[in-house]
């Protein structure tokens, strides 16, 4: 990997001349920290009331959604909204070098990658590009450990892809050098390095990619949008209060994932954000560990609001959709359009996760490999786990987000555009690959295997069009499947659970999102995901890329195969 090649010549791709890829370091999170000031009465009050829901099994009806109240005073903290500097600032990334810097930031064990540019400072910025533009971007590593940046949803040569077969050993940099080929989206960067990625992350180590293209002027030109203010994305992550950022999780979380008990939004806690009577729109990562949101918004009175969806994680949907709520697993993105102008002002709107079945299952901990599953399904109480696990809060259990003060009456805004961007072009069919998602000896796995550095279970050839036939086992968990480099288009979904049941719009069992272009799509207990995949890809010579569970104890714990395309 190259070493500090000078910024302003970017080694062109696809040319780019290979270098002997470093070993990864697996390197273990075994510390272990004494002290746990336990705050979780105070993070249940801040979670609001009826968090504490009863455990159940999987199988069983998902549990009716206990009633919320509004109570307004809990949400004491304006939402960061990114502007033009400082956190999650926006940062003109097309077409002119930028440094990103990974450092720690924060007294508490926090990460950013900080930025300067035109005089100002950013921290984790929103890096804005054209479809079309080149992006040279140095990374330099100032943890005390290894990292590499991946640009999540992107299509990418391996050699910038940042896929942690390569790392930027600490004091080192690299130079990334790539032409934006992916039309207008809401792509994100993260850490990569195979058995660090959950922790860098968690500590705070990403940031937003906003591609633009026409179709983008178009509709925010259609709905007066203005980034910033009447169009803000929205970082949804949890974290455990009690401890810091320290990331130091017990065989549990290992095997469920990592939740945390206070909910961020823009890494804001207990945020709200004022509003006028009009539309916004909301462009919504999931950047936690692990955690499944089942989104939705409601009035104070209780009243749900229906919302458009507009995009996916590979931009904007041909038409905008109606929906009362969505799912959105880790690295999963939407695009949505709300209303306020039916509430008073002084009145107040919710963006909540509802209480559904996480559908938490595993085989016996210390049975044989091949035992018959017991029901050991995930108990929903934030408790202190069997092996000692941190209070959090589980995965299915309803959250309030984030508040939303009405203060103005506003002029109205037209509804979207009938079309908001062009059909996509059919697929040719292409060859049935199976994946099986399971658990076996301890780990999760897909096809049976974990992640070797040097194995490619799969290989496409050349211009191929694969159609992959995901399937999830029953005793198992939610997994959040995510291919690097390519967008895909889901076929079809069969033998889906409850929580998808009232979600499914079409006779394929396809719910809203699966109808926009996807990088990552998840996969229930059960349940089986047929998805299309274009192969085809300008660069010269094989590239290697991942497919893995974006649940990052998964990936961590190697979920995760490699996929030679020719
Ligand atoms: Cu966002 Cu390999 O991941
Ligand atoms: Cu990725
Ligand atoms: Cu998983």
């Amino acid at each position: 990997m190259g070493r500090g090649d000078s910024l302003s010549a970017p080694a062109p791709e696809p040319g780019f001349t290979p270098t002997p890829a470093l070993p990864p370091r697996a390197i273990r999170h075994m510390s272990l920290f004494s002290t746990r000031r336990r705050r979780l009465l105070h993070a249940l009050a801040v979670l609001g009331a009826g968090t504490v829901v009863t455990g159940f099994s999987p199988g069983m009806r998902k549990p009716a959604a206990p009633e919320l109240c509004a109570t307004p005073g809990a949400f004491d903290t304006p939402l960061l909204v990114p502007g033009d500097d400082g956190r999650m600032g926006r940062l003109a990334a097309g077409g002119r070098p930028v440094v990103l810097r990974a450092a720690p930031y924060g007294r508490d064990g926090g990460l950013a990658f900080a930025a300067r540019a035109d005089g100002r400072d950013y921290l984790d910025p929103t890096l804005v590009a054209g479809s079309g533009s080149r992006i040279a971007i140095r990374l330099e590593n100032r943890l005390d450990e290894p990292t590499v940046a991946h640009w999540h949803g992107l299509t990418m040569d391996t050699a910038n892809d940042g896929n942690g077969e390569a790392l930027i050993e600490p004091d080192r940099s690299f130079d990334y050098a790539f032409a934006v080929r992916n039309r207008a989206g809401l792509y994100w960067y993260h850490p990569h390095p195979h058995g660090s990625t959950a922790t860098q992350i968690y500590r705070g180590l990403f940031g937003l990619i906003g591609v633009e293209d026409d179709d983008e002027v178009k509709l925010r030109a259609a709905l007066s949008l203005i980034p910033g203010d009447t169009e803000i994305p929205l970082v949804l992550h949890d974290r455990r209060a009690n401890s810091s950022l320290r990331y130091a999780p017990s065989a549990d979380d290992l095997l469920l994932g990592w939740y945390g008990d206070e909910m961020l939004v823009n890494f804001t806690p207990r945020p709200y954000l004022d509003v006028t009577g009009r539309r916004y729109r909301f462009r919504v990562l999931n950047a936690g560990n692990a955690r499944n949101f089942r989104l939705a918004f409601r009035r104070d009175d209780g009243t749900p609001m229906p919302f458009l969806l507009l995009g996916t994680d590979g931009g904007l949907l041909e038409r905008a959709r109606p929906c009362t709520e969505v799912f959105l697993s880790p690295a999963e993105r939407i695009d949505v359009l709300v209303d306020f102008a039916g509430i008073p002002v002084g009145g107040y709107a919710l963006l909540e996760s509802r209480a559904f079945d996480p559908m938490h299952a595993l085989p016996a901990r210390r049975a044989e490999p091949n035992a018959a599953p017991t029901d050991a399904s995930h108990d929903m109480r934030a408790s202190t786990g069997p092996s000692g696990a941190s209070p959090h809060v589980a995965d299915g259990a309803p959250l309030q987000l984030l508040q939303f003060r009405i203060r103005a009456r506003d002029a109205a805004v037209s509804p979207p555009p009938a079309r908001l961007s062009a059909a996509p072009a059919p697929l040719p069919a292409g060859d049935e690959r199976p994946l099986r998602l399971g658990f076996a000896k301890g780990r999760w796995r897909i096809n049976d295997k974990v992640y070797d550095m040097a194995a490619a279970p799969i290989v496409v050839a050349r211009g191929a069009v694969e159609t992959w036939l995901i399937r999830n086992y029953h005793t198992s968990m939610p997994h959040a499947m995510h291919l690097h480099g390519f967008q895909f288009r889901v076929l079809e979904r069969e033998t889906s659970p409850d929580p998808l049941a009232s979600l499914v719009v079409d006779s394929r069992g396809r719910i809203a999102t699966d109808l926009g272009w996807k990088d990552t799509v998840l996969v229930w207990p059960g349940e089986s995901v047929k998805i299309a995949i274009d192969f085809r890809h300008p660069f010269a010579g094989e590239q290697t890329y991942l497919f893995h569970c974006h649940n990052l104890e998964h990936e961590d714990g190697g979920m995760m195969l490699r996929v030679k395309v020719g």
